[in-house]
């Protein structure tokens, strides 16, 4: 039985999370600081991703025993899927979600960051694939991966606001220079593949199943 865990994504900035409600927080990164910056006002930093509601665990789980029970829900959250309302990341903002204990960015690309991932060869790229293949059908703009570098595994930047993108505008993993292209593709650096794009469904216009 897979469980669905429900989380929304606002931009606002950080408040106290209210005791009955699981908060996680999400860096949002923008694709231009400057013009945030320049004209006095930074663009808002965080999206915070609310957790309204966890479906799909069984009334039987509430008689077990409290040890058993705990148990359970660790299972249960490991194998969960999540749902995320991106109607608030804007063209060049990406935040960083987790899913299944790993960090998951979810990027709104702008129209110049798709052409540049469509301009590539893809026959020239280690691991050949079309920013196509890597979204959904008129869905193009939102590039989901994992946030874990396929070299040894640390986390690159590029999703939070003001973090270096590497010389191709997508991510870049610092701990041995890997850079990877705007559709998340490695272009430079040890790593042997791109991010990893995780199975994930568009369930409306704005909200995301991941996993
Ligand atoms: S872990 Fe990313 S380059 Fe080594």
């Amino acid at each position: 039985m897979s469980t669905v865990k429900k989380t929304k994504g606002t931009v606002k900035k950080p408040a106290v999370a209210p005791t009955d409600t699981v908060v996680t927080q999400a860096t949002a990164g923008t694709q231009n600081q400057a013009g945030g910056e320049g004209s006095g006002v930074r663009r808002r930093d965080f999206i915070h991703i609310a957790t309204v509601s966890f479906a799909g665990v069984g009334a039987a789980a509430v008689a077990m025993p409290l040890v058993s029970q705990m148990s359970a829900s660790a299972d249960v959250l490991a194998l969960a899927s999540i749902e995320v309302d991106v109607a608030a990341i804007q063209p060049g903002q990406s935040i960083k979600t987790s899913w299944r204990k790993q960090p998951v960015f979810i990027r709104n690309l702008t129209p110049a960051e798709i052409d540049a991932a469509n301009k590539v060869d893809v026959g020239s790229l280690r691991d050949p694939q079309t920013l196509a293949e890597r979204t959904k059908p008129g869905k193009e703009n939102w590039l989901i991966t994992l946030g874990v570098c396929t070299h040894l595994g640390c986390v690159p930047l590029g999703a939070a606001a003001g973090e270096v993108k590497g010389e191709y505008g997508g991510y870049f993993c610092p701990c041995h220079g890997s850079h990877y292209d705007t559709a998340a593709r490695i272009r430079k650096g040890p790593a042997p593949l791109n991010l990893t794009v995780p199975e994930f469904a568009f369930l409306s216009d704005t909200v995301v199943k991941i996993g």
